[in-house]
C-alpha cells in the first residue's frame, strides 16, 4: 500500500514536472500527548496537550495533499485524535472517535493517521474524541486551494485563525467524571477562551490577550472556529462588518452580518476590513443560551484587532478597546437570522429523490434512580440521573471493540444493527412531553445504508426536560441543510420550504431550539460514521448513533484495509 502510494506520488511528481504548481504534498507531523503546565486565571493547571502547547499544532495544507500524524500518547489517558470535518473517503479508520473506528491510543503506545483531503477547501480542526480531552487538546486545520487555483474572493491581506474555546479552573476529566458519578450535569465552564486566553475580562488574564494585527484598508480573512465544549457561541468585531465566506470547509454565498453564531464543532470563515479609524476593537465571543433556567457560563472572551496605525495617547500605555456589541444571551431571533442567511454560491447537486428517510428525535432524558443506588449517585433534578437519546436508544460506546472493528471482522455482540428510522412512539415533541417518555433505552444500536444510498435526515429536537440548539455532527460526510424551523416538522407543509437549489453545505447543523432541521447525503463513502450532538455533555449522556455504511462495488468504493498498528482494546 506504502509503496504503491510512493510509486503513485513519483510518477504524479515526475508528469507533472513542467507544471509544478500542481503537485501535491505528503504532510507527516508527530502529535506528542502529554501533560503540560498551562497557567490561566491565575492558577497553574497540569493541562493535557499536544507538543506542549495550547491551542495545539495548527496543520496547513492544499487540497489534495495527505497528512501522515504519528500520535504518541504520553498522558496517562486513554487519547484518540478525530479531524473534524475531513471527510477521511476510503479511510474510515483514521477518523478518530474511540470505540467507534478504533480503539483509543492506550498511554505509552502510538498510532499513525494517514488519510487524503479530497475536494474540501476552507477551515476544519482536529481535536481528542475520547472522554473531554478536547477541552485542551485541539487546533486548526486550514486547507488552503489546490496549488494554482485560488479563493472565490479576492484574496485577502491577511489570514487568522481564532479558535474559541472553553476553560474550567479544573481538571475536564474529574469534571466530566464526578457528573458521571452523581448523575447530576457538570460543572460549567470558568472562561471562553480565543486562541487559549481568555482575554481582558477575566483575572490575570490581560497581560496575554491576543492581538490581531491590522493595516487600515487591508481585508483579513477570520478563521473562526467553536472548539468549546458545550456552548454555542455568538461572536462579533466591535465596529466592523463581517462577510461571511464559508463554513465547516464550504463556500457560501457571501453576505454581510454584525454577529455569527457558531455551535460547538462548527467553522465560519469571515471577511473584515479595516475599514474604521485606526485604533484598537474587540474581537469577543459569549454564549448564545438557547435553554431556558438552565445555568451556563456567562463570561466574554476577548482578543483586540490593534490597526498598527493606531494613535498613541499622550502619557503612554495604550488607548482602551472599542466595547463588542452582542445579542441577548437568549436571543434565538439572532441566531436563526444568522443560520437562515446561509446558501451555497450556486446551484448544488442535492439529491432530489431520496432512497432513505429517517426521522430522528432526538433530546435529553432522566433515568429515575435505580431502587438499590447510592442516593449519592442520582443527584439530576428530583432524585433522577440525566440521559440524552436519538430516537430513544442512549447510545452506549462498545469497550472491547470497535465499531468499525466488529463490523469488518465480523465479531458478534458489539452492536446491533436495529437503529429505528422513527421515533418508536409518535408524541409533541416540542410540547408538554409525558413523563413516561423521559427514559430512554440504553444500546449499541447502528444504522446500515447501501454504498450510494441518497439519505434524508429530519433532525427534530424534543422538549424533554429543556428544549434547546443543538449542534448536530456527522462524521464522514458533509452534508446540505435542505430546512430548518420551529416546533415539530410537518411533512405537509414543511417540504414545501425545502431549498434544492443552493441549500447550504456543512457537517453540523444548528438544530433550532424547539425546533428541527434537514439534512440529506449521499452515502458514497464506506465506514462507520456517528451522529452525534456536538455538546460533549450530550454525548456523555447518549445522544448518539452511528450510520454503518456498506462498500460499493469494486476498490474504488470500498474502505481501504485497516493498518496493521491499529490500537486493541
Ligand atoms: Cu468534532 Cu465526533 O466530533
Amino acid at each position: 500500500m506504502e509503496a504503491s502510494v510512493i510509486v503513485g506520488t513519483l510518477l504524479l511528481l515526475a508528469s507533472a514536472l513542467p507544471l509544478i504548481a500542481d503537485a501535491e504534498e505528503t504532510h507527516y507531523h508527530e502529535f506528542v500527548v502529554q501533560e503540560t503546565p498551562v497557567k490561566r486565571l491565575c492558577r497553574t493547571h497540569k493541562a493535557i496537550t499536544v507538543n506542549g502547547q495550547f491551542p495545539g499544532p495548527t496543520l496547513e495544507v492544499n487540497d489534495g495533499d495527505s497528512l501522515v500524524i504519528n500520535v504518541i500518547n504520553r498522558a496517562q489517558y486513554n487519547v484518540s485524535i478525530h479531524w473534524h470535518g475531513i471527510r477521511q473517503i476510503r479511510t474510515a479508520w483514521a477518523d478518530g472517535p474511540e470505540y467507534v473506528t478504533q480503539c483509543p491510543i492506550r498511554p505509552g503506545h502510538s498510532f499513525t493517521y494517514r488519510f487524503t483531503i479530497q475536494d474540501q477547501e476552507g477551515t476544519l480542526w482536529w481535536h481528542a474524541h475520547s472522554s473531554w480531552l478536547r477541552a485542551t487538546v485541539y487546533g486548526a486545520l486550514i486547507i488552503y486551494p489546490k496549488r494554482g487555483s485560488s479563493f472565490p474572493f479576492p484574496k485577502p491581506k491577511r489570514q487568522s485563525t481564532l479558535l474559541l474555546g472553553e476553560w474550567w479552573d479544573a481538571n475536564p476529566i474529574d469534571v466530566v467524571r464526578e457528573a458521571t458519578r452523581t448523575g447530576a450535569a457538570p460543572n460549567i465552564s470558568d472562561a471562553y477562551t480565543i486562541n487559549g486566553q481568555p482575554g481582558d475580562f477575566y483575572n490575570c488574564s490581560s497581560q496575554d490577550t491576543v492581538t490581531i494585527p491590522v493595516d487600515f484598508g487591508e481585508t483579513n480573512l477570520l478563521r473562526v472556529i467553536n472548539a468549546a465544549m458545550n456552548q454555542e457561541l455568538f461572536f462579533t468585531v466591535a465596529n466592523h462588518k463581517l462577510t461571511v465566506v464559508g463554513a465547516d470547509a464550504s463556500y457560501l454565498k457571501p453576505f454581510t452580518t454584525g454577529v455569527i453564531m457558531l455551535g460547538p464543532g462548527q467553522t465560519t470563515d469571515v471577511l473584515v476590513t479595516a475599514d474604521q479609524p485606526p485604533g484598537r476593537y474587540y474581537i469577543a465571543a459569549r454564549a448564545y443560551a438557547s435553554a431556558q433556567g438552565v445555568p451556563f457560563d456567562n463570561t466574554t472572551t476577548t482578543a483586540i484587532l490593534e490597526y498598527k496605525a493606531a494613535p498613541c495617547p499622550a502619557k503612554g500605555g495604550l488607548t482602551q478597546p472599542s466595547q463588542p456589541s452582542f445579542p441577548q444571551f437568549n436571543d434565538t431571533a439572532a441566531a436563526t437570522a444568522f443560520t437562515s442567511s446561509l446558501r451555497s454560491p450556486r446551484k448544488v447537486p442535492v439529491p432530489a429523490n431520496v432512497d432513505e428517510s429517517l426521522f430522528v428525535a432526538f433530546g435529553l432524558g432522566l433515568n429515575n434512580c435505580p431502587s438499590a443506588a447510592n442516593p449519592s449517585t442520582c443527584q439530576g433534578p428530583n432524585g433522577t440521573r440525566f440521559t440524552a437519546s436519538m430516537n430513544n436508544i442512549s447510545f452506549v460506546f462498545p469497550s472491547s471493540f470497535s465499531i468499525l472493528q466488529a463490523s469488518q471482522q465480523g465479531i458478534p455482540g458489539v452492536y446491533t444493527t436495529d437503529f429505528p428510522a422513527t421515533p418508536p412512539v409518535k408524541f409533541d415533541y416540542t410540547g408538554n412531553v409525558s413523563r413516561d417518555l423521559w427514559q430512554p433505552i440504553p444500546g449499541t444500536k447502528v444504522y446500515k445504508l447501501k454504498y450510494g444510498a441518497r439519505v434524508q435526515v429530519v433532525l427534530q429536537g424534543t422538549s424533554i426536560v429543556a428544549a434547546e440548539n443543538h449542534p448536530i455532527h456527522l462524521h464522514g460526510y458533509d452534508f446540505y441543510i435542505i430546512a430548518e424551523g420551529f416546533g415539530n416538522f410537518n411533512p405537509e407543509n414543511d417540504t414545501a420550504k425545502f431549498n434544492l437549489v443552493d441549500p447550504p453545505m456543512r457537517n453540523t447543523a444548528s438544530v433550532p431550539v424547539g425546533g428541527w432541521s434537514v439534512i440529506r447525503f449521499v452515502a458514497n463513502n464506506p465506514g462507520t460514521w456517528v451522529m452525534h450532538c456536538h455538546l460533549d455533555v450530550h454525548i456523555t449522556w447518549g445522544l448518539a448513533m452511528v450510520f454503518l455504511v456498506e462498500n460499493g462495488i469494486g476498490e474504488l468504493e470500498s474502505q481501504e484495509p485497516v493498518p496493521v498498528d491499529m490500537p486493541v482494546c
